[in-house]
């Protein structure tokens, strides 16, 4: 059955979150700060879609229908109306927990409050919410209507029912699920981020050059991106993050984020998002900055 989804953030996850839901037939409300900013992503929703018309994937009809479907929204007052509210803004804890202590307040009574963080501890974000038991996290991949996976973490306090209804929402839009405890980086990118770290460790000595690296795990691994093409595509600001949560929760210091890492976020480049981070997306294809 259809449902309504509030989806907080209408970044690169949020924006692939709403596609994706609304092309499964629920109505989304995506919010962000400001209407104008979710007003935007709507609008690249709709390119994305026409994409898939164009290659005769997708009927026009439907590739409408689904943007009819999502309502931008640059406040927090139609929250009450949605059965699952989904956190995907930036990560940063600060801005998750101002988010979840605000819109807690309007969460209906038998809503689902869920934070697609990529590392964040579950159970410590549960208690910025009304209620711990209805707070899970629902972990989407990019480019979410092409990934398919999606993790289930619930925290401590989350209650088998929330678990059971998060699943199956998210069986619903075709995924397989992977439930995961609530450690850092969970399942996936506690395997990912070390990856992508080393590759910028390998490429900060000089082993090989940046493409080969990426071509190395290409044909080597069989990996459709090479790691650093991943890490531009992931964000270098989101995977530095990330790196930093799995390095301060389990102080472990093999999650030490490269130099090469910190030193390319503090140029300001963050990969795709920006136009340059391994690679410079000013051209029609990408070329290596080293
Ligand atoms: N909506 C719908 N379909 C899309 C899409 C979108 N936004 N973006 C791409 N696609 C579809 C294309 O239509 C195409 O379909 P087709 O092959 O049937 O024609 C298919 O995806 C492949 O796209 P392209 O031909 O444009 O490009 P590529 O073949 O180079 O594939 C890619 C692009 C799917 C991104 C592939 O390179 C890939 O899988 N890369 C790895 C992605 C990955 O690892 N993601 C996980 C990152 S980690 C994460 O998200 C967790 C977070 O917490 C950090």
């Amino acid at each position: 059955m259809s449902k309504t989804i509030a989806i907080i953030g209408a970044g690169q996850m949020g924006s692939g979150i709403a596609q994706t839901f609304a092309q499964h037939g629920n109505s989304v409300l995506l919010a962000d700060v400001s209407l104008d900013i979710a007003e935007k992503s709507v609008s690249g929703i709709d390119k994305s879609l026409g994409k898939l018309v164009g290659k005769g994937k997708l009927e026009v009809a439907d590739a409408e229908g689904a943007v009819k479907r999502i309502t931008p929204v640059g406040d927090y007052d139609r929250m009450g109306e949605a059965d699952f509210i989904i956190e995907a803004a930036t990560e940063k804890e600060e801005i998750k927990q101002a988010i979840f202590e605000k819109v807690g307040s309007m969460l209906a009574a038998d809503a689902v409050m869920a934070s697609n963080t990529s590392s964040i501890p579950i159970t410590r974000m549960a208690n910025y919410s009304p209620d711990p038991a209805r707070f899970i996290g629902l972990h989407f991949f990019n480019p979410v209507p092409v990934m398919g996976l999606i993790e289930v973490i619930p925290g401590l306090a989350t209650s088998e029912a929330t678990t059971e209804k998060t699943t199956a929402l998210a069986e619903s839009l075709g995924k397989e699920v992977v439930l995961s405890q609530d450690e850092p980086g969970f399942v996936v990118n506690r395997i990912l981020l070390p990856m992508i770290n080393e590759a910028v460790f390998v490429l900060g000595q000089s082993t090989a050059e940046m493409e080969d690296i990426d071509k190395g795990c290409r044909l080597g691994l069989n990996h459709p991106m090479g790691p650093l093409q991943l890490a531009d595509f992931v964000g270098l600001d989101t995977c530095l993050d990330i790196l930093m949560v799995l390095y301060k929760t389990t102080r472990d210091s093999k999650y030490r984020p490269a130099p090469l890492l910190v030193k390319y976020v503090e140029a300001g480049w963050l990969g795709r998002k920006t136009g340059r981070g391994f690679y410079d997306y000013s051209g029609e294809t990408p070329e290596p900055t080293r």
